[in-house]
């Protein structure tokens, strides 16, 4: 099996981290911050030493401030329903966005009359930045962002937006879903208040992890009320972080596993250009070479994420994912990617587009043998 479908959820992992969380279920097992046993304080740690490291790595000044979710997307929801809203407050958002940001922006729009506008990304950063500028008046509360687009890999600059929502006083939420762990991020360095992403995708840890970092004392009112393991005589959640929003027993293997993820993650070699990225490249110049296929997205970024989109003349991109899954044994995402306004954005929402997408562990032989296959569907269609 080839498998280019990392973007969705990575695959294989380091070993390191099936270990860390075999050893988390068979030999700690406890509840963390449930008792003062030794099993609970050992699954403890690794909560408090998973805390530590991801703000490290991240650039969080405060290790309690460094949340753990079962995924991105819970994060995100937990970002941006939890922020106090007024009637009239204004978000500014990208056409990229996954529904994992545009659903629970949606979500405030109806429910408390807060004004969304998504700004087109037309791959030109300084357009990009004077619209940005344009967007913000009185109202604007919140800067909400993919960091690069799950379907074409585009990296937005989040850098020089961030330096504008500074200067006006506005918070920036990020989604590194597809950026964690392929490029470095410091939020610290680039004015990022808070950040969401998972540990399965680029990071190469476990699913059911994802995490949200935030920078500064902002007000985040809890979605989840319940048990946790500390002032158990408040009727109410406590105002202590990380206990108000994190209710209820974590996934300490899972915290485990992505704990491992991370060490591997800081003990790589962290080139300028990543090694997935490089492979990328290739793989898009060879499809662009092809005739019939049509590719989408700038090639003109160096640091585009590990992901290719393309179609194969107007075939449905589903029907190509099938025949290069059960014909050639290469696993694909088709479709919209839970992204459908990327779609309205590309004009691909009727065909969907083919999504390759790569990480560390992918070869040029498996490149080339993909190259080969999408040849050969191309030609086989040509003759129907
Ligand atoms: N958000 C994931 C993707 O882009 C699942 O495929």
């Amino acid at each position: 099996m080839i498998y280019f479908d990392q973007a969705a959820s990575s695959f294989p992992k380091p070993p390191e981290v099936g270990k860390a969380m075999i050893h988390a279920l068979n030999e700690v097992g406890a509840n963390p911050g449930r008792g003062g046993h030794k099993l609970a304080k050992e699954a403890a740690d690794i909560v408090v030493e998973t805390r530590e490291r991801a703000a490290r790595i991240f650039g969080c000044s405060d290790p309690r401030h460094a949340l753990f979710f079962a995924n991105a997307t819970a994060a995100l929801n937990q970002a941006i329903k939890g922020l106090s809203w007024s009637e009239g407050d204004h978000v500014i958002a990208t056409t990229f966005e996954h529904n994992s940001i545009r659903r629970p922006l949606e979500y405030i729009k109806k429910q408390f009359g807060v004004h969304v506008t998504y700004l087109p990304w037309n791959q030109d950063e300084s357009s990009f930045i004077q619209e940005v500028k344009q967007s913000i008046n009185e109202n604007a509360t919140l800067i909400v962002m993919t960091h690069a687009s799950n379907v074409t890999g585009e990296v937005i600059p989040i850098e020089q937006t961030a330096l504008i929502a500074e200067q006006y006083h506005i918070p920036v939420l990020v989604d590194a879903s597809q950026t964690a762990g392929h490029i470095p991020i410091n939020m610290r360095e680039m004015n990022i208040d808070m950040l969401a992403f998972p540990g399965h995708k680029g990071l190469l840890g476990p699913q059911g992890t994802g995490m949200l970092l935030v920078n500064g004392e902002f007000e985040i009112n809890p979605l989840m009320h319940g048990g946790t393991g500390s002032f158990s005589e408040l009727p109410d959640q406590p105002s202590q972080w990380p206990e108000k929003l994190e209710s209820g027993t974590l996934n300490t293997p899972g915290i485990a596993g992505m704990n491992a993820a991370l060490v591997c993650y800081e003990n790589r070699n962290h080139e300028n250009v990543p090694r997935e990225t490089m492979l990328t490249q290739t793989l898009l110049k060879g499809l662009k070479q092809l005739d019939g296929v049509s590719c989408y997205g700038s090639d003109q970024q160096k640091l585009r994420m590990p992901m290719v989109a393309f179609n194969v003349l107007d075939i449905p991109s589903q029907e190509i994912a099938m025949v290069l899954d059960s014909h050639y044994d290469i696993a694909v995402r088709a479709g919209l990617h839970c992204s459908p306004l990327s779609h309205k954005t590309l004009s691909t929402t009727d065909q969907g587009v083919v999504r390759a997408s790569l990480s560390m562990y992918n070869t040029e032989e498996e490149v080339e043998q993909f190259l080969q296959a999408v040849q050969e569907i191309t030609e086989s269609y040509k003759l129907l």
